[in-house]
């Protein structure tokens, strides 16, 4: 009986969740529908661009904690521009670079839009009408709770540790309070994101809502001017200097002080960026030439010299560099290196980086 009561209870409890959702929510039909031909190329693109962190699947999580770009809730409360905004521009100061051409990355506006369309059609859920009216809460007792309950993956200035950086102004100024409140209530599917609905109660994640609100700081789109990319006759770094003799761990990684020092020491090398071109245009070790990780090496490898100490490093920190650099070895370059820091730790132990951007040019 008592069991029977409880299964009720439950049961209860399901559909009044389940009339809740249906309730407070209108749907809408996907954003658009592709071509056949104009799927493919958005598919092909996925896997060239994006599956070195977010995986072949779209699973997430392959490499630097990217996240699921199938999760239900993701395109459920997903209006395009929530795929669109951080393909296209990044979310600064995360590995998530931006790809739209203008802002000096590999995608056409239409590619962005196609690639933004396809996860969409992919993910297969129907969207649902959120508010964009903002979740008002206590900003205090929402710190609290953020700080008891979702600092550990998040970060305690929600700089993220192995989840998205949930302070990135960038992040903030595009996802509306509803985006976000309705992750926290019904979490991300296959991920370590959790339902917090049920959990907290609805003051609560209210509170924290409004909490992460107030961390915004605003945010412009802002159309870099591109710095034109090096040519071949200048990937080597001081031509004239000595060869560097880095000590490395696992045969594979330079420590940033030692990286540092052979620049100092104006040695010569050939220093490659594997992040999108669109990072490099905003901030690069100075000397380092773009080899992003897509970057189709039969045709960039004839003006690479077999002879020089060549250095990769990427934000992630290592993913796209290894990736870049065991094609190198495959292909029998055998000086290589890695940096193990990766260009943030590179940043954070006070070493120089320069801007691509002519308005800032300090090279
Ligand atoms: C070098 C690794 C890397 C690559 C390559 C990459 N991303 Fe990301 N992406 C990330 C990380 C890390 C984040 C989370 C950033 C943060 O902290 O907010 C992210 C976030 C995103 C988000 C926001 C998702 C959300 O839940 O808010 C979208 C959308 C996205 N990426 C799409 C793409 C697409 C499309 C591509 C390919 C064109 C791509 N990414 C390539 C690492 C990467
Ligand atoms: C166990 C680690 C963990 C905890 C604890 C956690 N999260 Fe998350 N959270 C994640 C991960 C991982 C993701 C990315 C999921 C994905 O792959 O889409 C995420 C995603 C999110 C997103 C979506 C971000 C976006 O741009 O799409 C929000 C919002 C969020 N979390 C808020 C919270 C809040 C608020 C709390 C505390 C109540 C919390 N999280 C607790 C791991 C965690």
């Amino acid at each position: 009986m008592i069991k029977l009561l409880t299964t009720l209870i439950s049961l209860s409890v399901i559909l009044g969740s389940l009339t809740v959702i249906a309730q407070d929510y209108e749907t809408m039909p996907p954003p658009r529908k592709l071509t056949p031909e104009q799927a493919k190329v958005a598919e092909q693109n996925y896997q060239k661009y994006c599956s070195l962190c977010h995986g072949k699947e779209r699973q997430g999580h392959v490499n630097d904690h990217a996240p699921s770009l199938k999760s239900a809730s993701l395109f459920q409360s997903g209006v395009p521009h929530a795929i669109l905004r951080p393909m296209s521009y990044g979310r600064t100061g995360t590995p998530m670079g931006g790809y739209l051409d203008e802002v000096g990355g590999p995608m056409t506006l239409a590619e962005t839009w196609n690639l933004t369309y396809w996860l969409f059609e992919q993910a297969g859920v129907d969207r649902i009408k959120l508010s964009t009216n903002p979740v008002h809460g206590d900003i205090q007792k929402g710190a609290q709770s953020y700080q008891k309950e979702c600092a550990t993956c998040h970060g305690k200035n929600g700089e993220g540790i192995t989840a998205p950086a949930l302070g990135n102004p960038s992040a903030l100024a595009h996802n509306t309070d509803e985006f976000i409140r309705y992750a926290i209530r019904h979490g991300r599917q296959n991920t370590p994101m959790k339902a917090y609905q049920g959990v907290l109660t609805d003051q609560e994640i209210d509170n924290i809502t409004a909490f992460l609100r107030s961390k915004a700081s605003g945010w412009q789109d802002t159309k870099p001017i591109l710095k034109s990319l090096p040519t071949p006759e200048n990937y080597v770094i001081n031509p004239k200097g000595a060869d560097p003799s880095f000590s490395l761990k696992d045969n594979q990684y330079v420590m940033a002080e030692d990286l540092n020092e052979a620049l100092e020491k104006k040695q010569r090398m050939v220093l490659f960026d594997t992040r999108v071109t669109s990072v490099w245009q905003t901030a690069h070790i100075k000397g380092s030439v773009p080899l992003p990780y897509y970057a189709d090496l039969d045709i960039m490898v004839e003006d690479i010299p077999t002879d020089v100490q060549i250095v990769a490093y990427c934000s992630c920190p290592r993913a796209a560099a290894d990736h870049v650099i065991n094609k190198l070895k495959n292909r029998g370059y055998t000086r290589t290196a890695v940096l193990w820091e990766g260009i943030f730790g590179w940043m954070h132990l006070g070493y120089p980086v320069t801007r691509g951007d002519i308005n800032n040019l300090t090279d």
